[in-house]
């Protein structure tokens, strides 16, 4: 009879030999499912994953689908970036190069309420998505406070849970926001900052920060820290009529823009030796060299249910050659949670009224 286990040009194995075969397919098999493990934390429940993140985000506001689970109130703007040529010695990236590169935007709140009215938060936010001419994405998230609260991901996670609301009354602890902030010194900047900040009448009027460092490299690859931010430039920079109803700053841009173009600079600080790079709750000394980069133009808005903006990911990490992510491990963590958060409103059924169009 023949041996279904021999080949025709091997010897039949030994039951030895064939247990140790066995046994490290066995160990390849567990390795894997190791790796799976880890990735997706099932493996250390103490460890922060992304979807921590966002569902401490989902917690505290809600789950509204299809929209964003961080910043879900917002407006999509459309426009362009004119380069001042000033960045050119410090990055090879071509939007420095090009005299005009397309840009998409997003102001929005920064809440996981779609509805939050807009006098609830004094801090608005920018992103922006510049397309370069060979293909190349620059996206950046940018806020109107100068310093984030925290300088990790797993503070801001943390921070996220003392304003958690309780079963019982479903409202938060008051006393856990104050109880995070004693532990954690480093929020001071912000906190400072916070103190004085008022809801802006309109989206035009104010600097946004993309806070994060970042690296910005040259021709002969050489690296130079940076943060960067815009500052407005349109005449008007006061506030307009006093904000009236919950959704005033979108009918202010809508406004705005009817008139013309609205314009910021693009600032980018260079670091000096030094500098903290990894640590987003730390503030650099005011002395430090600004170039003036640019100036980014907006023209026209979108509601963001079927604007262009709808569907971009804001990921920090998407970069073109010439701009580099830093240490900052805030980074990593965004860059994972907003994937999280694209991947569950965009499978989610858009919240349209029945006679507008659906989300494919
Ligand atoms: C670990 C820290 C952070 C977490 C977990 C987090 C989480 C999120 C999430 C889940 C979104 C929604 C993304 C989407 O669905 O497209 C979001 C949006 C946003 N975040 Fe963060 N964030 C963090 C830190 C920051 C920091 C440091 C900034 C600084 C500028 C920032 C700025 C923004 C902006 C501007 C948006 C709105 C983007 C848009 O309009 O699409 N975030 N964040």
């Amino acid at each position: 009879m023949v041996d279904p286990s021999a080949s025709p040009s091997r010897p039949p194995l030994s039951p030895a030999a064939l247990a140790l075969r066995l046994s490290g397919i066995a160990v390849i098999v567990a390795a894997l499912g190791g790796a799976f493990a880890y990735v997706n934390g099932s493996l250390d429940p103490q460890r922060l994953t992304p979807d921590a993140l966002v569902n401490v985000l989902e917690k505290n506001n809600g789950v509204h689908p299809g929209f964003r689970r961080n910043h879900s109130k917002g407006v999509c703007v459309a426009g362009y970036f004119e380069s001042s040529g000033e960045a050119r010695a410090y990055s090879r990236a071509q939007v420095f190069m090009e005299s005009r590169t397309p840009v998409v935007g997003r102001f929005a709140l920064p809440s996981g309420n779609p509805y939050a009215p807009d006098g609830s938060v004094p801090i608005r936010s920018l992103a922006l998505r510049f397309t370069q001419a060979n293909g190349q994405q620059w996206r950046t998230g940018m806020n109107s406070m100068p310093v984030f609260p925290v300088g990790t991901p797993e503070a801001f996670y943390q921070f996220q849970q003392a304003q958690l609301p309780d079963p019982a009354t479903g409202k938060p602890n008051p006393a856990a926001v104050p109880a995070f902030f004693a532990a954690h010194p480093e929020a001071m900047p912000f906190l400072q900052w916070i103190k004085t900040a008022r809801p802006s009448a309109s989206y035009a009027t104010e600097t946004y920060n993309g806070i994060n460092a970042f690296y910005l490299v040259n021709q002969a690859g050489q690296r130079q820290a940076v943060r960067w931010g815009v500052v407005p430039l349109s005449q008007d920079t006061a506030d307009a009529t006093p904000p009236q109803g919950a959704d005033f700053l979108e009918q202010d841009l809508a406004k705005r823009l009817a008139a013309g173009p609205l314009r910021w600079r693009l600032n980018i600080t260079l670091a000096n030796p030094g500098d903290p790079v990894n640590d987003a709750s730390k503030v650099w000394p005011a002395d430090r060299k600004v170039l003036n980069a640019g100036t980014l133009v907006l023209e026209r808005t979108q509601a963001q249910d079927n604007g262009e903006c709808r569907d971009i990911n804001y990921d920090p990490l998407i970069l073109p050659s010439g701009i580099e992510g830093s240490e900052d491990p805030l980074l990593v963590a965004r860059s994972a949670a907003y994937a999280r958060s694209y991947l569950r409103r965009a499978s989610e059924v858009n919240p349209l009224p029945a006679n507008q169009e659906s989300r494919p």
